[in-house]
């Protein structure tokens, strides 16, 4: 990204149609949605993370709403009631969306005592910049592909647009992949954080949705002590049980804050759209045997071929 000037010119950059009339556009080998690329461009210029930073970072429908849920219970600890009257995304607010969503350049609090937690779904190809000069931690969350896919697909139809002319799912399943998805192409996007993951494991926290899906507990406290704060003492058991509680699907989608048809000032979208079911292998319903094939194939060259044995 051309960082000399204060807007990036989108005229010149390659152009994909992915949905009806709507365009993406690329931007260092990512695709992104036009109305996110100003603020991408003021994240990537102006936002310099402190060390005691948390950044979650994410692949859009990879479960970004349940990590906030978890990293905010793991550092307030008794967040019960925060999380019973406030959206995941408003208690932790995202850079692109509504950090950086105006001109006006934020003026973010730098005392290095407070914890400030930020999450972004920008590649970190195009935030290498930004994380390489910081000692911040970050911490990724990634989902299977088919599952991310099927989720995408879903809350993409949730848009008004979307009534009277929905996405078809073999349109997003050529799109998915293609990469022409909005931040995608998703396999390098995850490429991306886990290859920094492993080149600096201090500072770079990667799981999967799968993961905390299946061993909430054993994840929960990997994530506490690499954010700094483990869970200590005789109750140490319960204080994690409460996180995971708390932070269940179940439990989250119940409240009123999160079952609103309302839409957020900084979403087009209700508040409930980050809810839906919240299983592992929910594709199974929507793709075909052979659609299957097609993205495990796409998996193993991107992922299995570079050592990554995830995805399948
Ligand atoms: P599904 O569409 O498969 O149900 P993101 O938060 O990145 O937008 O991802 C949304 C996905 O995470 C949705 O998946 C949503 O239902 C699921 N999700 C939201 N909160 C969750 C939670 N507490 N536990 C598990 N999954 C959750």
């Amino acid at each position: 990204m051309d960082s000399s000037s204060l807007e990036m010119d989108l005229s010149n950059l390659p152009k994909a149609n992915w949905w009806g009339d709507d365009y993406l556009y690329q931007v260092g080998g990512f695709w992104l949605l036009p109305q996110f690329i100003q603020s991408i461009y003021r994240v990537v210029k102006h936002f310099k993370p402190i060390p005691s930073d948390i950044i979650l970072a994410s692949y859009p429908k990879t479960g970004t709403t349940w990590l906030k849920s978890l990293v905010f219970s793991i550092i307030h600890r008794c967040s019960k009631h925060r999380l019973s009257t406030n959206h995941p995304h408003e208690l932790i607010p995202t850079l692109e969306v509504q950090v950086y969503a105006t001109q006006t350049i934020p003026c973010i609090n730098t005392d290095h005592q407070s914890s400030r937690i930020f999450s972004t779904h920008i590649p970190y190809q195009l935030l290498s910049e930004t994380l390489d000069s910081s000692e911040c931690r970050v911490v990724y969350v990634t989902r299977n592909p088919k599952d991310t896919l099927v989720s995408t697909w879903h809350f993409v139809n949730k848009w008004d647009k979307a009534r009277g002319d929905p996405w078809p799912l073999d349109v997003a399943i050529d799109k998915f992949c293609d990469g022409e998805t909005p931040c995608g192409p998703y396999y390098d996007h995850v490429m991306g954080y886990k290859r920094l993951s492993l080149e600096r494991p201090k500072n770079v926290f990667f799981v999967t949705y799968e993961e905390l899906r299946t061993n909430p507990i054993t994840h929960v406290k990997k994530l506490a002590e690499f954010l700094g704060c483990p869970f200590e003492g005789e109750d140490e058991e319960e204080q994690v049980q409460e996180v995971v509680n708390i932070c269940s699907f179940e439990v989250l989608s119940n409240y009123e804050v999160n079952k609103s048809e309302d839409s957020p000032t900084w979403f087009q979208l209700p508040y409930n759209s980050f809810f839906r079911k919240g299983n592992i292998g929910d594709h199974t319903n929507y793709l075909n045997d052979v659609t299957i094939e097609r993205i495990d194939a796409l998996t193993r060259e991107k992922f299995h071929s570079l050592g990554f044995m995830y995805g399948t």
